[in-house]
């Protein structure tokens, strides 16, 4: 652990006159106050505040005390796990992928807002949100931020953005954390752009994924600043899954389906501009693109993971741009490697921009997203286990969905050993709507389900991306559904379109008993 005196720390604040703010991580602690909202840097397990937040739980399992934790997306365990344990979390918002987090949302023991990630930055600056009194506020009490330097300029950010400016701008205090193991040829590569509210808003003037628009930097109101911290934690991001056959499937099932569309002429040769989702699947997919003959493409995501690396090491990438790496270990200590060459072709946004539905459309994103289970009309859900409980949140998927020139969705077409039907009758949670999705693939296969009405979209669904063991099952409902309805607009029978649902808790499996 690094102390106050740690030469490299005090190197990377090149404003001097800030040097009297410099304090250890317990006394920037020891600020924050019961009830006090807090604004976290970063996005998923990248760029976030570490030691400041482990010792505010160290402070609490002392003095019992809670606070609102608003984020860019996932963040560290000093956060999402630590102060969890401690019971100091009142609200969380707008996403998050931890398991001890998540087991606590789902026991209600907190409060959590799932937002679309791109209106988060616009809800807290036009105060949406309401602190523990009930009083309704314009931003955090506290701005909590990693830094990889302090410039006169301002905040050098590390390797995540997510909503750091917002939380920058409007907090009424600032802590900052300097990072020696962030490496400082970071700067540079960050764009921040602050929108104003409404109605004061212009177009955002990007044209291109590779379009810069803002500063390296974030600005920030010397007076705000009330600590200085050293931190030498690193990022400790999460692995990823290895590639298996069914996920080689699905990036090839990607890279024939487009490939058509080039064909057809209704995609040029170098596609559009890519998005691609969070996890495991959207990792695989990206791998497809590594293996293709495409080339030339460019990026407009959120998340940057492994697959992204493949694809400029491939040569395949012109430009890519995003809010956040999101690497797996291994992936991190790559950037880390080449960071010279990969710096050149990542761009991190704000989250407002980088998911930004009037860029999105502007550009003709070509959204690659993930479900948890579809049904066979083409609405998707991609939070809620069984319609209850929350897995992470909607994250970014809605505002590329909805806005995207061409919407994907994933999924394997089972998952827990072939009991879960990832193409069900009817969602039990609807996050993206049938008038959001255009192309459905999983390792089956491929749907696509642009221009065709529900009754014909439920067949090319079942067929080609529901796995063959519940193909009969899904068809005999669609089927008796259609005659129960006189083959109404979208035909259910209501009391049956939850039953592979109420067979997966009763028996542990959507398959019928034999
Ligand atoms: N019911 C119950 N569990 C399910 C399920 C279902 N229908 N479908 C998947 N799961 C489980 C899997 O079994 C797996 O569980 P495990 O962790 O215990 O092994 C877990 O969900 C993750 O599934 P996996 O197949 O590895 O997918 P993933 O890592 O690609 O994650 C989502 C898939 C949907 C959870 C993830 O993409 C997500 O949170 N998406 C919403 C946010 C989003 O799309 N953001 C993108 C913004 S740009």
């Amino acid at each position: 652990m690094i102390d106050t005196n740690d030469s490299e720390f005090l190197s990377r604040i090149e404003d001097k006159s800030l040097l009297s703010k410099v304090c250890d991580a317990k006394t920037a602690a020891a600020m924050i106050q019961p009830g006090d909202i807090i604004g976290i840097s970063g996005f998923t397990p990248c760029g976030y505040p570490k030691i400041t937040m482990h010792e505010l739980a160290e402070r609490m399992k002392e003095n019992p005390f809670q606070v609102d934790i608003w984020t860019g997306a996932s963040t560290g365990s000093q956060i999402d796990q630590e102060l969890v344990e401690v019971n100091g979390v009142r609200l969380r918002t707008p996403y998050q992928t931890n398991g001890v987090l998540r087991k606590a949302i789902n026991a209600g023991q907190l409060g959590y807002i799932d937002l679309h990630l791109s209106h988060s930055a616009q809800q807290f600056r036009e105060g949406f949100f309401k602190n523990s009194k009930g009083e309704h506020v314009t931003g955090p009490d506290f701005a909590v931020v990693e830094a990889c330097k302090i410039t006169p300029e301002g905040i050098i950010p590390t390797t995540a953005l997510g909503n750091t400016p917002v939380f920058v701008s409007q907090a009424k205090k600032v802590i900052i954390e300097v990072n020696t193991t962030q490496p400082v040829a970071l700067e540079g590569m960050h764009d921040i752009y602050e929108m104003p509210n409404p109605p004061f808003r212009k177009p955002i003037p990007i044209t291109h994924a590779g379009d810069r628009i803002g500063t390296t930097y974030i600005p920030v109101d010397p007076e705000k600043i009330v600590a200085i911290v050293p931190c030498d934690m690193p990022d400790v991001t999460r692995p990823l899954a290895a590639l298996d056959d069914d996920a080689i499937a699905m990036g090839d099932n990607l890279v024939e389906f487009l490939t058509n569309e080039v064909k057809q002429g209704r995609l040029p040769e170098n596609l559009l501009p890519l998005q691609s989702g969070v996890g495991n699947v959207a990792n695989a997919v990206i791998n497809g693109l590594v293996r293709s003959d495409f080339k030339n493409l460019s990026v407009y995501t959120e998340v940057i993971q492994d697959g992204m690396f493949d694809l400029i090491d491939a040569d395949k990438i012109d430009m890519i741009s995003g809010t956040s790496l999101s690497p797996s270990p291994a992936g991190l200590q790559r950037f880390y490697d080449n960071i010279e060459t990969y710096r050149k072709k990542i761009i991190l946004r704000p989250e407002e921009i980088s998911n930004n539905g009037e860029v999105v459309r502007r550009i003709g994103v070509i959204g690659m997203n993930t479900a948890l289970e579809m049904d066979i009309y083409g609405h998707v859900n991609s939070t809620h286990v069984t319609g209850t409980k929350m897995m992470n949140g909607i994250g970014g998927s809605g505002d590329f969905a909805r806005n995207a020139y061409l919407s994907c969705f994933f999924c394997h077409s089972t998952t827990k050993h072939g009991d879960i039907s990832a193409v069900v009758p009817m969602c039990s949670h609807v996050d993206h709507t049938e008038h959001d999705t255009h192309v459905f693939i999983s390792e089956q296969g491929i749907a696509d389900v642009r221009g065709l009405t529900p009754k014909e979209r439920a067949k090319v669904i079942i067929n080609n991306v529901a796995h063959p063991d519940y193909r009969d099952l899904l068809m005999d409902y669609y089927e008796r559904a259609c005659a129960a309805c006189g083959n109404s607009q979208t035909p259910h029978i209501l009391k049956e379109a939850f039953a592979f649902h109420e067979r997966l808790a009763e028996t542990g499996s959507m398959k019928l008993k034999k």
